[in-house]
């Protein structure tokens, strides 16, 4: 068997999976932040073009993905599934380990799966800019790819601390014809006000996002667009875990366990969501979700409705959170910063479909070295602690003599965040766990629903 399985360009899935059309439970509505009442499509208009609003809102099962994004998608897509067969050896494992790789995109990672299809459905309806925030600076980078693709202007807020730590992904944005701020900015009200509140900030997820939808909200021929979380986020990223069904039935595996890394949810999503049903129907497969300590939503957090920003602009989701006032250290792995995560997929994990786990940044990093230098690539910080993950359950197999297959979603390279990896590798790199009186004061500041 060739150890990398590809799919032509005709086998690439013609349309989305929704999850919603199988779960047994339905996700919490979202809610008006001023009437704390279910949201209605109305007034997502003003930020959301019409057509992904109905995405958002859909339940079928089947979404078509348009030619025109098709033909997009054919840049990179279908990716390759590769059998991490020298990290197998490496460890001495009996498991056999897979990983779909999402780093051969033009920026880099998972990300333009979603970016490209928001940028279509926004430019069928006559926008002309879209805003955005970006944590780590690979979400700003795939939207900047995609509005590029269709020639529409894309303003990003990137979180202070990527903005001075990553420049050249902020390069790549301008290559690809973005303007770039670093969050938070004197260029909003809701940005005045965080550096009135926190004069030295460095920025958070939470805050960018403010910045954005405000950018979007007062300009006519501007909307936003969210890189992970939402709904029609997840269901784009579905075309990762559609391929890789194919891929593992070309290769004659059933995989035992997948493994994704957890910021807003979308990489982890989009690549197990299609084999949810299976387990639903019974079948022994589990699911594992990886976060940070830095900021352990899953592990740590509560399900309830927050904001999704920092100054409370945007509709109120039933998630698990840190509290929208969970200002998170400044980690390396940028895009695991995020205080909530997917609805649909807290829903997922509060009915107990899938596990979560932490890790400390340094064991990350180590095994991040391991998968470098056994299969070549340098994963960015966010899939090293997928792959963490994966080597402690490979070296469980080795332990417990048992030959199980474990695929992961290498949802990006880390080719523009060396200088965490110098860091790790010249032992600065600090753990860091959030602590617990900071999530209990910001869970206090939740709001009542
Ligand atoms: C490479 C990579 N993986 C994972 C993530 C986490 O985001 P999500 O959980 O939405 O996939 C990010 C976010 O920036 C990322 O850049």
């Amino acid at each position: 068997m060739d150890s990398k399985i590809f799919l032509t360009e005709k086998e690439m899935p013609q349309a989305w999976y929704n999850l919603q059309a199988d779960l047994p439970w339905e996700v919490p509505p979202p809610m008006d932040p001023g009437t704390k009442e279910p949201l209605t499509p109305d007034k997502l208009y003003p930020i959301f073009p019409k057509s992904l609003v109905a995405q958002e809102m859909s339940r079928d099962r089947w979404v078509e993905i348009p030619d025109k994004l098709l033909d997009i998608y054919k840049i990179w897509r279908p990716t390759p599934l590769q059998r991490a067969e020298k990290l197998e050896k490496f460890l001495k494992t009996p498991a056999r380990i897979y990983y779909k790789n999402e780093s051969v995109s033009p920026p880099g990672s998972h990300k333009p799966n979603t970016a490209v299809a928001q940028a279509y459905y926004n430019k069928q309806e006559g926008v002309e800019r879209i805003s955005t925030e970006t944590g780590a600076g690979q979400w700003g980078s795939a939207l900047a790819f995609a509005c590029n693709m269709f020639d529409m202007e894309c303003i990003v807020y990137m979180v202070k601390i990527s903005y001075q730590q990553k420049p050249y992904r902020k390069s790549l944005m301008h290559i690809w014809n973005a303007d770039v701020y670093p969050s938070p900015t004197d260029r909003t009200e809701s940005g005045r006000m965080m550096l009135q509140k926190y004069p030295d900030s460095h920025g958070s997820l939470g805050m960018a996002i403010s910045e954005a939808v405000e950018e979007a909200a007062k300009n006519e021929n501007t909307k936003y667009s969210l890189g992970s979380v939402l709904n029609h986020v997840l269901l784009h990223q579905t075309i990762v875990g559609l391929e890789t069904q194919k891929q593992l039935a070309i290769a004659e595996e059933d995989p035992d366990i997948l493994i994704g890394c957890v910021g807003g949810g979308s990489n982890f999503a989009g690549f197990f969501f299609p084999f949810v049903s299976d387990k639903l129907k019974g079948k022994d497969i589990r699911f594992i979700a990886i976060e940070s300590t830095a900021c352990p939503t899953f592990t740590k957090g509560q399900y309830r409705y927050d904001y999704g920003d920092t100054v409370g602009l945007t509709p109120l989701l039933k998630m698990y959170t840190l509290g929208h006032n969970f200002v998170p250290a400044p980690i390396h792995a940028g895009g695991l910063r995020y205080h909530g995560d997917a609805p649909l997929l807290s829903l997922v994990a509060h009915h107990k479909l899938m596990e979560a786990v932490a890790y400390q940044q340094n064991p990350v990093f180590e095994a991040a070295s391991i998968f470098a230098r056994t299969e070549g690539i340098i994963p960015a910080p966010e899939t090293a602690h997928a792959v963490k993950c994966v080597i402690d359950e490979a070296i469980k197999c080795r332990e417990e003599k048992k030959e199980k297959c474990i695929v992961f979603n290498f949802s990006g390279h880390g080719h523009f965040d060396l200088s965490s990896y110098d860091k790790y590798l010249s032992k600065e790199l600090k753990d860091y766990a959030h602590p617990e009186e900071e999530i209990e004061k910001a869970i206090k500041e939740l709001p009542q629903i």
